[in-house]
């Protein structure tokens, strides 16, 4: 499934977040290519495998972390179903008024996100906003609520926002190992 969301929350925020959203769900079930728009056709195909290798290599460090088999999350499918966001954050004349994408906790397992060099992203940790200032050739790893759930905490969700900028346009690339909402 393939969607171009703009303005996803206009009904139900007071200021609309400042960014364009395609979205896939690109496994388990591969996507038929044609469905992509031919612009990012190949590379999203390509940087997905890249991204599914990535993920199967996090979650055997994880799952060693909590002394269990390196297999384990592995197993009880965590790497099985993949969506990605690929962001678009036009320049905002007011960026005081609203935010890119407003603090939230990702529903996943984890995330890889990829951030070009224009910044803007913030975590919360102790209660303040901090800046992940992008690093060229870096991923960001983010653990989601499913991984909370499932560690009963012991690996906990990070809230994390991104704040609208005069500058830009800012694009990003995220990628949840989640479950699907749909069947
Ligand atoms: C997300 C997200 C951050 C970014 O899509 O859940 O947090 O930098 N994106 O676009
Ligand atoms: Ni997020």
């Amino acid at each position: 499934m393939v969607y171009y969301n703009t303005h996803t929350d206009l009904y139900t925020t007071p200021a609309v977040n400042w960014r364009d959203t395609l979205s896939c769900v690109l496994s388990p079930r591969p996507l038929h290519p044609l469905q992509l728009p031919s612009i990012c056709r190949d590379i999203i195909i390509k940087y997905t495998e890249y991204v599914k290798k990535l993920g199967l290599v996090l979650f055997e460090l994880l799952s060693e972390a909590l002394s269990l088999n390196p297999s384990y999350l592995k197993d009880i499918d965590c790497a099985e179903r993949l969506y990605m966001l690929n962001h678009y954050y036009p320049p905002c004349p007011e960026p005081e008024l609203t935010l890119g994408k407003s603090g939230h906790y990702d529903s996943s397992f984890l995330t890889v996100l990829l951030q070009d060099q224009v910044g803007g992203l913030q975590v919360l940790y102790e209660n303040q906003w901090i800046d992940i200032t992008p690093i060229p050739g870096a991923l960001i790893i983010n653990l989601g609520d499913l991984m909370q759930l499932i560690t009963n905490s012991k690996f906990v969700s990070s809230k994390h926002r991104v704040l609208a900028q005069k500058t830009g346009p800012r694009v990003s690339v995220a990628c949840f190992f989640r479950q699907h909402f749909q069947p």
